[in-house]
């Protein structure tokens, strides 16, 4: 049940492969790609106690030695601190510019090692072993990496792309259903930004991946990151279709800025809602059928994800301090908010020409339910 989707970018192209079983052939996998038999994994202390003895047997299975450090789970470890240790202690581990540091977790720790990767000796290669959904169908896969500042999320960071990807699908199993959910709120965005065919699927096939069918699981995953590939190897920097995979992103990010990013709203919740909300937008401006935001509203519903703002825990601030938070998101160019919209499911465009009003409009709705 293994697939390979190839990221196609020349010299620095990759495999991410995909499929149950892959920490324990992690060594096989990796091997190819080694000067010497050894690999330092960095990790977090949660996913550390689930799955790093099964990936150190797939290494010790090929003969592969490993040394690891397990950082605090969370987003607080994307942050100067943490980075700061974790290249000490590369370096204390006498990793070489020919080596392989491996990154064991979700996104946090797959962007914060990707980055210490990145500066490491001024860059040396490293493996994605992506554990929760949203790793492995976004973060992990496309090489954007970095850490946190005061000033706002991933503000800090360079393009390194990872050498290989290894997407273990047995690791979701050890993932909370809400955990899950969240991942495949990014899942959806696929169906809905590229591929009619595959959201169609989804309505069918999504409630059997969510309760475990590994098939189902195995054939979302490759879909999603077939098209992140794709769109990666147009626009590896994001100066133009590479911001489609920031579909719902616009209202997520104010969402989550006003939740304090916290437990209230998981990242993939707020891209499920914000995907809805970016339909709701389009059908208004008479970009997209009336029908094709219910049609998104009713798959999240069926799938027991959040889907309006009042699924969210707690106040939310007024749609005027929403809309100043949506005004200091990255996509702000020239200081013009670009917004990725819709002219139907798998149909979705970036622009710049989005009324104010529009945006208020859906928002105030938003808010009274
Ligand atoms: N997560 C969006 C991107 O990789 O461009």
């Amino acid at each position: 049940m293994q697939e390979t989707v190839r990221v196609e970018l020349g010299a620095r192209a990759y495999d991410v492969k995909i499929g149950p079983g892959l920490l324990a052939r992690a060594g096989e996998e990796i091997a190819p790609l080694l000067r010497r038999p050894r690999v330092a994994v960095l990790t977090d202390e949660t996913v550390a106690a689930l799955h790093l003895d099964a990936l150190r047997a797939g290494l010790e299975a090929a003969g592969i030695a490993m040394t690891a450090l397990a950082l605090p789970a969370g987003e607080a470890t994307k942050s100067w601190p943490h980075f700061e240790r974790a290249v000490e202690w590369l370096l204390a581990q006498k990793i070489e510019r020919n080596d392989i540091v491996v990154a064991l977790g979700g996104g946090v720790i797959g962007d914060l090692a990707g980055f210490a990767a990145a500066v490491l000796r001024r860059g040396v290669r490293f493996v994605q072993i992506p554990t929760s959904l949203l790793a492995q169908v976004d973060s992990s896969v496309g090489g954007k990496t970095g850490i946190n500042a005061p000033q706002g999320k991933n503000l800090i960071g360079a393009f390194h792309q990872p050498s290989l990807v290894l997407a273990d699908t047995d690791v979701l199993s050890s993932l909370t259903p809400r955990d899950l959910l969240a991942g495949y709120g990014e899942v959806v965005k696929y169906g809905l930004l590229g591929d009619a065919t595959f959201f169609e699927w989804l309505e069918r096939n999504g409630p059997a991946l969510a309760t475990g069918d590994m098939a189902a699981r195995v054939r979302a995953v490759t879909r999603s990151v077939q098209m992140k590939a794709d769109i990666v190897a147009r626009d590896e920097t994001e100066q133009g279709d590479r911001a489609l995979l920031n579909l719902g992103h616009t209202f997520c990010h104010a969402l989550e800025a006003a939740t304090g990013y916290s437990d209230r709203l998981l990242h993939g919740e707020g891209v499920a809602i914000g995907c809805g909300l970016a339909f709701e937008l389009s059908a208004r401006l008479g970009l997209c059928a009336q029908e094709d935001p219910s049609r998104v509203r009713a798959h999240l519903a069926a799938m027991g994800m959040k889907v309006d703002l009042r699924d969210i825990p707690g106040e939310l601030p007024d749609t005027a301090a929403l809309m100043a938070l949506m005004a200091q998101d990255k996509k702000v160019v020239d200081g013009t908010l670009r917004f990725i919209l819709a002219r139907g499911i798998g149909s979705a465009f970036v622009t710049a020409d989005v009324p104010q009003d529009a945006v208020r409009a859906v928002l105030d709705d938003a808010r009274a339910g």
